[in-house]
């Protein structure tokens, strides 16, 4: 009896367990290349034919991208034709892709690497008025499996007006992919709204947690988060509100959207540099969606950083929270990584001016910490041994990450 009292306790405090939806495509967080947005202002000269599709595969490998983990070609919007077929069949547009999806998944699976497309959960997409998937969801995942789709990427668009539920809807969707036997990473671009990391991680592998990443670093917006475009600096404080630390785990990543890595004009080096910190202190999945063609050394410098990249496979998956944040911009982050090492953000979140941030190992849970050796992760340099604490100066929206370890 008493054993039963506490067990009743015990599952009373504890927070709902939320399950991973594992079928073994995505127990590490997906990286790769999207065709939205690529070198352009949301798809008005989308990357989306299969040349340019096919030249991206390539440059993955040649570049080096595809053997640090960057497997994944997704096309986003904009792919398929504008009709179903007479069978109601979705069919790619016949212009950008005549020798058809299957030859396409072919070409990219022989060079190791993942294709994706994208469909919507409503009637239409997002743009361009292209058919959605409602009333379609098992012949449309049936089509994605003979195709040899590795990932489908639902979006949120133009619901019916049937009543159903968005967590109806995407749940609907997700038992039609899985019923097809093809395993496929199930991407849900809900746009976090109806509490999505409550219920995500059941029926997809990765799910958004905002609208779209809107390739600036600030985007002066009227409200953030859930359902709302987002620059980079939001989305990190959207995070930090989130505590991804609770939901992130493997077959479950929190998508916090694209890397909009260098986009012409708005996303400078720091601004990129920091996005990528932040994405790889999250554990969250790299979709680069500017183009990987002929990067400059800058942008692939960020891109295969394996330091970093390293942070972000870290086996233990415990995404990183923000430890502090002072009156003036000054956040520290931090995650404990798999030999016990931990990763910190020193995070400068102040447009204007450069400040000093300061991270005590008290602060981080090393109570008794002897010394510890302070490695820069972008300068992939050891810059201090020291037993209370570390500090930086850090430039208006740059980071520092680092990586501490006990000597
Ligand atoms: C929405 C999604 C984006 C992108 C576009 C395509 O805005 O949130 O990620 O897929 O639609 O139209």
């Amino acid at each position: 009896m008493m054993f039963l009292v506490l067990l009743a306790l015990c599952l009373a405090v504890l927070p709902v367990a939320v399950f991973g939806y594992d079928n073994g495509v995505a127990a590490t967080p997906p990286m790769g290349w999207s065709t939205w947005c690529t070198n352009d202002l949301c798809g008005l000269r989308d990357k989306c034919t299969e040349w340019e599709v096919r030249n991206r595969a390539d440059a993955l490998v040649s570049e080096g991208l595809a053997e640090l983990g960057y497997q994944w070609l997704l096309l986003d919007d904009c792919w398929a034709d504008h009709d179903r077929d007479a069978d109601g069949n979705l069919q790619p547009a016949p212009r950008q892709f005549p020798s058809g999806m299957k030859a396409l998944a072919d070409y990219i699976h022989g060079k190791g690497l993942k294709l994706g497309v994208y469909t919507c959960i409503g009637t239409q997409t997002c743009k361009k008025n292209r058919p959605g998937s409602y009333g379609h969801y098992d012949q449309d995942a049936k089509t994605f499996a003979s195709w040899g789709v590795d990932m489908v990427k639902a979006d949120n668009c133009h619901h019916p007006s049937s009543g159903e539920t968005t967590q109806e809807l995407f749940t609907q969707f997700s038992k039609s992919l899985n019923a097809t036997g093809h395993p496929m990473l199930f991407a849900m671009c809900e746009w976090g709204n109806d509490e999505v990391w409550n219920w995500g991680p059941g029926i997809s592998q990765m799910y958004r947690i905002q609208m779209d990443h809107i390739p600036f670093f600030h985007w002066p917006a009227t409200a953030n988060g859930a359902g709302y475009g987002c620059g980079t600096a939001e989305i990190i404080e959207w995070m930090a509100d989130l505590h991804p630390s609770k939901y992130v785990a493997p077959n479950q990543w929190m998508d916090p959207d694209f890397l909009e890595t260098m986009f012409p004009i708005t996303m400078n080096f720091t601004h990129s540099r920091t996005e990528f910190t932040f994405w790889a202190l999250w554990s969250a999945p790299l979709f680069v969606a500017t183009d990987v063609m002929g990067m400059s050394e800058e942008k692939k410098s960020i891109l295969t950083n394996v330091e970093v990249l390293a942070v972000h496979k870290d086996p233990l998956f415990i995404a990183g929270e923000r430890v502090k944040k002072g009156a003036h911009g000054q956040q520290v982050w931090s995650r404990p990584l798999s030999n016990g090492d931990i990763a910190v953000v020193l995070y400068n979140a102040n447009n204007i001016t450069a400040l000093p941030i300061v991270v005590q190992w008290e602060e981080l849970g090393w109570k008794n910490a002897a010394m510890v050796s302070v490695r820069d992760l972008w300068l992939q340099q050891d810059v201090a041994k020291a037993r209370v604490g570390y500090q930086a100066i850090v430039e208006p929206n740059d980071v520092q990450m680092l990586r501490l370890s006990k000597l």
